[in-house]
């Protein structure tokens, strides 16, 4: 045993680290959760070493049954852990080399540098599936909640003023159309992972004669057709962290989506508005006033997507200016990811929980979007139909509006006269524009809120989500 614990390279050092450079140079506190991905790597590398001659069957089996052995210790929290051995890396090799004497041959043609890139793919591969079926979860939650809320009609907003009436269930498909966004950019950051960096040494692969396409066979880096796929530079392969910022873009963008839902619900459940109640497991009281029931779920999401955009200014400011390939820098590329991950994970399953337990109250949403006035517009297109340029419709709708208005009066109840005097365009059928059903239905165009639009999005999205 050399002087220190640093067995994997303490060999041309006359002291160890220091207590305090342990302390602040150790990553097992945090990166041991790469565990299994890190025993699957020296798995698969110790295959090929015995593949291509460098170290006998027997030794990889020797190497194989220690690595089980230890990833059950770690599984049950029973190994050992010690953050004077740095990183999950190392942790793992010393415990399989006090068991395994031919786990000294395990780092044959491998550095740590080429290991970490490759457990961190196999951790974004991991993580983005099991986003992209968390997201899917909250959108089934959605689409759930946009099938009870039949009937149901909202006004939509724009400048946060009431602009036009729309299904409570439209308002509620946008919201499945971003995390749809986030779902595909999950499964696409998933696909970027898909090279294997093993074999790029510490930064100018290796002298000896390995197998680069059967490690990564082993490991699933393989196309649609089962070849391999593995990085093409291997000073790239160790020095890049792009897929570090992608993943926390797409938790970030996830954050951005997830929280303007929670203030569209957020506002919503006040007072002021009452469309919703959210359910109460996801609400808080007061500890002083007594009646208060306040969204903190929703807004929680709020504030956690500003975590998740802090994670990913974190990594790119991490990773700009540093010199190729490796540096010691990249070691902190794991704590804002992970937390992306952790974060983005339970958001997605808070928001499905709190869009399942969610409530439209008909009647306030119902007195919210019947003011006519919010079909002011269809009431231009009237005129534009009779063929009256928009402008000029426009135009005159504007003053039939102050005209209710001054009169005190909704504008369906002015008399027929008075829009002449306006325009000679209004006919005696000018009030049926007025009629909500027929407002919506005649909304057929793609992407429209009428009906057959509603019923055609929620059979795509039945399909989509099956
Ligand atoms: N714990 C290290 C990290 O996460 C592993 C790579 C160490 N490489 C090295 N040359 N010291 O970055």
């Amino acid at each position: 045993m050399p002087k220190n614990k640093q067995a994997t390279w303490g060999g041309r050092f006359a002291t160890g680290p220091a207590a305090l450079m342990l302390r602040f140079s150790e990553s097992a506190s945090f990166d041991r959760r790469l565990a299994p991905f890190d025993i699957a790597g020296s798995r698969a590398h110790s295959a090929m070493l015995a593949h291509v001659g460098l170290i006998t069957p027997k030794e990889r089996d020797a190497i194989h049954a220690g690595l089980d052995a230890i990833l059950l210790e770690i599984e049950r929290g029973e190994f050992a852990w010690d953050e004077r051995l740095e990183d999950v890396h190392m942790n793992i090799e010393h415990a399989l080399t006090m068991r395994v004497p031919s786990a000294a041959k395990m780092h044959t043609a491998r550095s740590r540098n080429d290991q970490v890139a490759t457990d961190m793919r196999l951790f974004f591969k991991h993580a983005c599936s099991v986003l992209a079926a968390k997201v899917a979860g909250a959108q089934r939650a959605l689409l759930a909640a946009a099938q009870r809320s039949e009937g149901v009609l909202i006004p939509g907003y724009t400048h946060l003023q009431r602009a036009q009436p729309v299904p409570a269930a439209h308002h509620l498909l946008a919201w499945l159309e971003m995390l749809e966004r986030d779902r595909s950019r999950f499964q696409e950051v998933g696909g970027k992972a898909n090279e294997c960096p093993l074999g790029s040494g510490a930064l100018a692969g290796t002298t000896l004669p390995i197998d680069r396409e059967f490690t990564a066979k082993q490991l699933g880096f393989v196309d649609a057709r089962g070849r391999a796929r593995v990085t093409q530079n291997s000073m790239d392969a160790v020095a890049d962290r792009d897929l570090f910022a992608e993943f926390a873009l797409a938790c970030a963008l996830f954050g951005v989506h997830f929280s303007r839902i929670a203030e569209d619900l957020i506002l919503w459940s006040s007072t002021e508005f009452k469309f919703v109640a959210l359910p109460d497991e996801f609400c808080t009281g007061s500890s002083l006033m007594p009646q208060k029931k306040n969204p903190d779920s929703c807004e929680l999401l709020r504030g956690k997507s500003a975590r998740l955009q802090g994670n990913l200014h974190t990594l790119l400011t991490l990773m700009k200016g540093l010199p190729l390939t490796y540096n010691r820098d990249l070691q902190e590329d794991k704590v804002p990811v992970f937390d992306s991950f952790d974060q983005a994970s339970i958001c997605a399953d808070v928001l499905e929980a709190t869009v399942a337990g969610m409530a439209f109250n008909p009647g306030r949403c119902a007195a919210a979007s019947s003011d006519p006035a919010l079909l002011a517009t269809d009431l231009a297109d009237y005129l534009v139909a009779k063929g009256v340029p928009f402008r000029e419709a426009h135009h005159v709708v504007g003053a039939v509006v102050a005209l209710a208005e001054r009169k005190g009066c909704p504008i369906p109840e002015l008399a027929t006269s008075e829009l002449r005097r306006l325009h000679p365009r209004f006919g005696p059928d000018w009030a049926k524009v007025f009629d909500l059903k027929r407002a919506l239905a005649m909304r057929k165009g793609t992407g429209m809120p009428g009906p057959v639009q509603l019923a055609r999005q929620f059979a795509r999205w039945k399909k989509t989500l099956a």
